[in-house]
């Protein structure tokens, strides 16, 4: 299938656009810094971006995540305001695992706020379940997370 756009590496020409995305997707709030430091300090970090293939901005989606031992976890994953239900989301979530199962992850956990369904949605269908709720995990607003996990075959 033709997908608008390319899964990549994320590069650190790429973290404005990123940052830009988080702030307009309602995420927990990382920052330049953060994402800087994940791509060169650690090690165990999977940053993957969708780079638009035409025009536009340049980054419509990133995924942010680390392995420990045999999990990944998801930190943030994010499709850009305007791009959205295109598979961008579904592709990033792809990459990182294909990503992770090279490395020998067995199992993939994310926190997700209650009241997000999409995003709910989008694990579900690639197999995710929920496994548990986290008491106002969230701030600003505050709310519970729940957590979901998936078994790698
Ligand atoms: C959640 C998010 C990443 C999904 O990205 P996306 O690129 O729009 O999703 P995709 O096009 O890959 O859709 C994958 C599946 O997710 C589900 N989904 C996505 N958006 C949905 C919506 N608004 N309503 C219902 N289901 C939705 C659908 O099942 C969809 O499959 P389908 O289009 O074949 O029906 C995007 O909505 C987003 O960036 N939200 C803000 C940030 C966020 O909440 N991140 C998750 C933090 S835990």
């Amino acid at each position: 299938m033709f997908r608008p756009y390319s899964i990549e590496p994320m590069r650190e020409r790429d973290l404005m656009d990123v940052v830009e995305i988080e702030e307009n997707s309602g995420l927990n709030r990382w920052g330049y810094d953060a994402y800087r430091r994940e791509l060169f300090t650690n090690q165990n970090s999977i940053m993957i971006v969708a780079r638009n293939l035409f025009m536009g901005p340049s980054v419509i989606g990133f995924f942010a995540g680390w392995t420990v031992e045999d999990e990944l976890h998801v930190n943030n994953v994010a499709a850009h305001r305007d791009y959205r239900r295109v598979g961008i989301g579904r592709s990033l979530m792809e990459a990182a695992i294909d990503e992770a199962r090279g490395r020998g992850v067995a199992q993939v956990l994310l926190e997700v706020r209650a009241s997000n369904e999409s995003a709910q949605q989008m694990y579900r269908n690639l197999g995710f379940s929920f496994v548990g709720r986290r008491r106002d995990y969230y701030r600003l607003p505050t709310e519970d997370a729940l957590v979901m996990k998936l078994k790698m075959g």
